[in-house]
Order: C-alpha cells, then structure tokens, then sequence
C-alpha cells in the first residue's frame, strides 16, 4: 500500500531528530585550577550551563522555561544555585543573618557550599549524561568578594576547583530597572543585594543602585577573563529565552 511505503523514511527521519537531541556530544571539559584530585574529568558526559546575574535580571524566570524545553526535548536536568549544599546552606544563613563573620571567612563558608555541591550534586548528575543548570555559579561569588576588597588571586586560587561551565550566560540588566522589578516582586530590597554591608550610603535605594553597579562593572572586567556570554537581560523573556535556546541548542550540538 503507498501508506506503507511512505511511513517508513518518515519515521527513520523522525527518529535521526529525535536522536540528535536526546544525547548532548560530549566535548572535553575542564577545571580552572586543579580541580577536585583524583577524577577523570572523561568521564563527564552531561553538560554544565551557568546563568548568572543580578537579583532581578530574571534568572529564575529563564531557568524555569528552559527547564521545561529541556525536559520536553528529552534531557534529564537538575538546579544547582548558591546557598542550596545539604552541607552549610543552614549554617550560612545563620551567619548572613547576624553579620557576623568576617569577610574572609564568609568567602570560605560560600566556596564551603559551592564544593559540596560540585562534589555531590554537580559532577554525579553530569556523570549521569544529565544537564545541569546553575543559578549562579562561582562568579557570582567572586565578583561579590572582588566588591568587597578580596584579593583576586587568592580567589582565583579557591575557585581552581571549580568545573569550568560548557557555558555561562550573564543576564545584564541596569541598575535602575533591577531595582523596580525587585520592589514589584518583593516590595522591599534584600540587605546584602544592597550592598549594605558595605556602607556605600545608608539609604537602601541609593546602595542599592550603587551597589549593583559596582557588580557590573565587576562583572563586565570577570568577562574578559572567563569568556562568558553576556545576554542583553532588559527584553522580554520570550526574546532573551529564544537567545538562549539557540545558543544552548550549539551546545549540546558540540559546536559551542
Ligand atoms: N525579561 C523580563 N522583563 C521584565 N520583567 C521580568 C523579566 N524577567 C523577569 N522579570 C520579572 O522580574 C522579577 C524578577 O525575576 P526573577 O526571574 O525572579 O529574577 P532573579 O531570579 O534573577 O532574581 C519577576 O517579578 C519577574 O517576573
Ligand atoms: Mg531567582
């Protein structure tokens, strides 16, 4: 019957798709520095994507939908962020509520919280083939300590064991548009992601336009660096998803 002769290339097509989309090509990976002693980072098939950026440049807004098309095309994915180790992630928002750790000492117990997940929640997924999506990765973390006046070098020396990402977006927003999405989201502004610590001015507002800006010009030096992606945060989140997943979708091609 001509149904049966058509049906066939059809579905082979179909599946040559699917296939392509099911299994991310793996590409080498490596660590910054020397990275966690004693693993065979071959052995890392999945692929780690990063998404960084400022409280309200629309993170979580981005991962949940790119979640979502993951899964849908097939893709196991887990969420890693900051703050979220089995281990500390308790212990640290003890210390943030009290201000009381020196800042030193708060840089160690955040690289504390990143290290536990690499090791337990970062490599085993990536093992696995899986897709893991950071919300917020180490250079976050840096750019905050670099703000505050820690040595760059000693830094860099921490995050040595850290993964570096197959790719890092960094959703920048200005100052003056984050503020107002956060006030809509929270209506009121986070003490740290105002940079109160820092005594840049008692008004909240104020340090936290100042602050912010602080973070991107940070940000924007850490760019030159670590080569990541900076995404044009200030569209709408169809147009910067869509960016996304094209980009992503190079990716998991190997071509990126
Ligand atoms: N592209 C965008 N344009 C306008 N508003 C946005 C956009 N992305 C996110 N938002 C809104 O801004 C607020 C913060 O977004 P969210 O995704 O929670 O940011 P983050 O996780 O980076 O703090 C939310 O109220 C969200 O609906
Ligand atoms: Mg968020």
């Amino acid at each position: 019957m001509p149904r049966s002769k058509t049906q066939p290339p059809s579905r082979q097509t179909r599946r040559d798709d699917t296939a392509s989309v099911l299994v991310p090509k793996v590409t080498p990976k490596r660590f910054y520095g020397q990275g966690i002693p004693g693993l065979d980072s071959e052995t890392l098939n999945g692929k780690l994507i990063a998404v960084e950026g400022a409280d309200g440049s629309g993170r979580s807004t981005q991962i949940a939908r790119l979640v979502q098309w993951l899964e849908a095309t097939g893709h196991h994915t887990i969420q890693v962020g900051l703050k979220r180790s089995t281990l500390v992630s308790e212990e640290l928002e003890q210390a943030q509520q009290g201000n009381i750790l020196a800042r030193t000492t708060l840089a160690l117990f955040y690289a504390t919280d990143f290290a536990d997940q690499l090791e337990n929640s970062i490599l085993p997924a990536l093992r696995a083939g899986s897709i893991v999506i950071a919300d917020r990765y180490i250079y976050t973390l840096m750019a905050r300590d670099l703000v505050r006046g820690v040595d760059e070098t000693w830094l860099r020396n921490l995050y040595g064991i850290a993964l570096a990402p197959d790719a890092v977006f960094y959703l920048e927003v200005r100052p003056e548009l984050l503020v107002q999405r956060v006030f809509a989201k929270n209506q009121s502004l986070d003490y740290w992601e105002s940079g109160m610590d820092l005594g840049l001015s008692r008004d909240m507002f104020d340090s936290f336009l100042r602050y912010q800006g602080l973070m991107r010009d940070t940000f924007r030096r850490l760019q030159q660096t670590y080569g990541f992606d900076i995404i044009d945060g200030e569209r709408s989140p169809d147009a910067i998803n869509q960016e996304l997943q094209t980009r992503i979708e190079a990716v998991l091609a190997g071509k990126a």
